[in-house]
């Protein structure tokens, strides 16, 4: 119902435990650019290089050709006050109901159930907005990414080479219960 899709953003913040996620401000863009530097390993793998400078901006500005800044969340994880991760949103990416994560980055303070959490909180927030599937890329050679989103229920359905080398499509129904 293209009437009710301006409210979608108003549905955040939430709180998951102790974290508020929230949509990201355009005032928080060197806390984003802070985070991204602070998870120098990740783009040292998936991409070779150091993290760009602008590389908050892009976050911002970055959409698939054809969608619509209404398309498009990107979402900040905060303890405190403190942003510790950040998760960027396409709602309707290549098909209706399907919504594609394009980043989902935390803290180097990894493996504490952040992630697993967040993308519960999203599961039942896309699924509650119409989406059937979420859909994510991911590159050969982050192995610990693959393990974590296959525990998380995702499957491959497609692989592709892109700027990051070899990158699988993987996808899972939306749950509600968010596994
Ligand atoms: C990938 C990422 C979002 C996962 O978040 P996280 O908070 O570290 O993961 P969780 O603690 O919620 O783990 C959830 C599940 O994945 C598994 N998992 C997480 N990290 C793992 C790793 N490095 N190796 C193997 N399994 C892992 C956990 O065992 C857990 O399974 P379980 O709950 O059944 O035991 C986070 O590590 C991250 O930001 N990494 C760098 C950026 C990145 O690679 N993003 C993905 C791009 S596609």
């Amino acid at each position: 119902m293209p009437s009710a899709r301006p409210m979608l953003k108003a549905t955040f913040p939430t709180e998951v435990g102790n974290l508020l996620i929230r949509s990201h401000e355009h005032e928080d863009r060197r806390d984003l650019q802070a985070l991204c530097e602070r998870c120098e390993d990740y783009f040292e793998l998936v991409t070779g290089r150091p993290v760009p400078g602008a590389e908050a901006q892009s976050l911002f500005s970055g959409l698939p050709p054809g969608k619509r800044y209404d398309d498009k969340f990107l979402l900040g994880t905060f303890r405190s006050t403190s942003l510790v991760g950040v998760v960027d949103v396409i709602r309707d990416w290549r098909s209706e109901g399907s919504w594609t994560l394009g980043l989902l980055l935390l803290d180097p303070t990894r493996g504490h159930g952040v992630g697993r959490a967040i993308v519960a909180l999203l599961d039942s927030w896309m699924s509650a907005q119409g989406a059937r599937l979420i859909r994510l890329g991911v590159a050969v050679r982050n192995a610990r990414a693959i393990n974590f989103w296959t525990r998380l229920g995702f499957k491959e359905v497609d692989q592709m080479e892109t700027d990051n080398g070899l990158t699988l499509t993987m996808e899972r129904p939306v749950t509600r219960a968010g596994l």
